[in-house]
C-alpha cells in the first residue's frame, strides 16, 4: 500500500549528510569530520540542574510556549548579547530544536505554491519542510557571491509568489556570516515589500570575527522576522532538544498553535537544563568559541597550503573547501578520501545541488583528531 502514502512525503529524501556518514561507519579505521556536533560535554552545571529537576518531580506539561522563566532568560540573553527585543510573555516560544522551530515557522506562514528564497549551498533542513509546507525553494547560487545572499541576487529572484527568505547565517556548511552593511541591504530591498524573513542563528554565538549581527535588530525588519535559535550548538547539548523561536507576537500566535497541536510542549527536563545554560552556564559558549577559533585558524591555514580554495569562516565550525580542480564529482572526490586516506568529509551535493563542487570539512572534533586527519589528507594528495 505504500502507494497510498503522502507524495509530499515520499518526495522527499534523508538527508545526504546523515546517508554519508552511515555509509562510512562501514569502513574500519576512519577519522570523520562528517558532523555538526560539538565535541565538548555539556557544562556540568546544566546537567545537574537537569538531574535536580527530575528529582524534584518538575516532569509535568508546562506551558505551551515554555516555561516563563525559560522564555524570560532567552529574551534576556538575546538582548544582552544580539540588542534583539522580544517580550516572553507573547514572543518567545521554545522548541524541540532549532529544527522544529524551522518546521512551524514554515507551516505558520507559507501556503501552497508560495516560494521561498535561500542561498545554495545550504543546510539541507530548510528544503524538506519546505515542500512538506507546499511550497517552493527557490535556490540561489552564491558561489559567486562568496557564499552570501545579497541583495542584488535576492531581488533577481522575488516574484509576486515569494512569501519567505531565508538568511542562514553563520552558515551550515560554509562558516560565511553577513554584514551589518549587507544585512541593511536586504532590508532596504524588503522595505516595500510583503515578505518574510526567516533568520536561522543557530551558530550566532559561533561568530569569531566581530559580533554576531541579526536582521531582526533592523527596525523596519523586525515585524517581517522570524529568528530561529537554540542551545544546541552554542552549549553543546545537541541532544537535549531546545530550540528557541522569536517572532512579532502576530506571528508568534499562530506559531504557537502549530506547535501545540504538533508537541504541546518541549521537555520539562530540557527546558529546566536550557534555563541554567542560558542563565549561570551562559559564559561556557565563550570558552568553547575560543577552541574553536583555534581550530579554524589552524584547519584553514593547513587547507591552505595543501593548495585548496576556501573562504576563510568567520562562524560556525565548518569549511567548504573547493575540489573542483580534482575533476571528480564531491561523491566520488569524498568517496575516495574514505577508502584511500581513511578521511571523511561530507560531500557538497548534500548541501543542493549548487553544492556541488565542493566537500564540507567540521572542526568540531578534537585538535588531535584534526590534526590526523589532516596529515593523512595531505599525504594522499602528494600520493595523487
Ligand atoms: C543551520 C542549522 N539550522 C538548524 C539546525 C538544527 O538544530 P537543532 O539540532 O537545534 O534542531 C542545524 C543543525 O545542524 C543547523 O546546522
Amino acid at each position: 500500500m505504500e502507494h497510498l502514502i503522502n507524495d509530499r512525503v515520499k518526495n522527499i529524501q534523508i538527508s545526504g549528510i546523515r546517508t554519508f556518514f552511515n555509509m562510512v561507519s562501514q569502513y574500519e579505521d576512519v577519522l570523520s569530520l562528517t558532523i555538526g556536533q560539538p565535541d565538548f560535554l555539556t557544562p556540568d552545571s546544566v546537567k545537574t540542574a537537569a538531574k535536580q529537576a527530575i528529582d524534584q518531580n518538575k516532569t509535568s506539561y508546562t506551558h505551551n510556549a515554555g516555561i516563563l522563566e525559560l522564555r524570560q532568560a532567552a529574551s534576556q540573553f538575546v538582548r544582552t548579547n544580539y540588542n534583539q527585543q522580544y517580550d516572553p510573555e507573547t514572543e518567545v516560544i521554545v522548541t524541540i530544536g532549532a529544527s522544529q522551530a524551522i518546521d512551524i515557522a514554515m507551516r505558520t506562514i507559507l501556503e501552497e505554491g508560495s516560494e521561498v528564497i535561500l542561498p545554495g549551498p545550504v543546510y539541507p533542513g530548510y528544503e524538506p519542510l519546505i515542500r512538506l509546507a507546499g511550497a517552493i525553494p527557490v535556490h540561489v547560487d552564491t558561489t559567486n557571491t562568496g557564499f552570501r545572499l545579497t541583495a542584488d541576487l535576492i531581488n533577481q529572484h522575488i516574484t509576486e509568489k515569494t512569501r519567505c527568505i531565508i538568511l542562514p547565517y553563520p552558515s551550515n556548511p560554509t562558516g560565511v556570516t553577513l554584514s551589518k552593511t549587507e544585512l541593511e541591504d536586504i532590508a532596504t530591498l524588503l522595505h516595500d515589500k510583503d515578505i518574510f524573513v526567516l533568520s536561522d542563528e543557530i551558530y550566532s554565538e559561533l561568530v569569531f570575527d566581530g559580533k554576531h549581527e541579526s536582521i531582526a535588530t533592523i527596525p523596519s525588519m523586525r515585524d517581517k522576522t522570524i529568528v530561529v535559535n537554540g542551545v544546541s550548538k552554542s552549549h553543546s547539548m545537541t541532544g537535549w532538544r531546545i530550540g528557541l523561536l522569536f517572532a512579532p507576537a502576530y506571528i508568534s500566535k499562530h506559531m504557537l498553535k502549530v506547535h501545540q497541536y504538533n508537541v504541546s510542549c518541549a521537555s520539562s527536563i530540557s527546558q529546566i537544563a536550557a534555563l541554567e545554560a542560558l542563565t549561570t552556564a551562559k559564559d561556557e559558549s565563550i570558552l568553547m568559541k575560543q577552541e574553536y577559533e583555534k581550530r579554524r585558524n589552524y584547519v584553514y591555514e593547513r587547507l591552505v597550503a595543501m593548495g585548496f580554495e576556501v573562504e576563510k569562516p568567520s562562524g560556525a565550525f565548518y569549511l567548504f573547501p573547493s575540489i573542483q580542480k580534482f575533476h571528480k564529482s564531491s561523491f566520488d572526490f569524498a568517496l575516495s578520501l574514505v577508502k584511500d586516506a581513511g578521511v571523511a568529509l561530507v560531500p557538497g551535493n548534500a548541501f543542493s545541488t549548487l553544492g556541488e563542487g565542493y566537500v564540507r570539512l567540521s572542526y568540531a572534533y578534537s585538535m588531535d583528531t584534526l590534526t590526523e586527519a589532516l596529515n593523512r589528507l595531505e599525504h594522499h594528495l602528494n600520493k595523487n
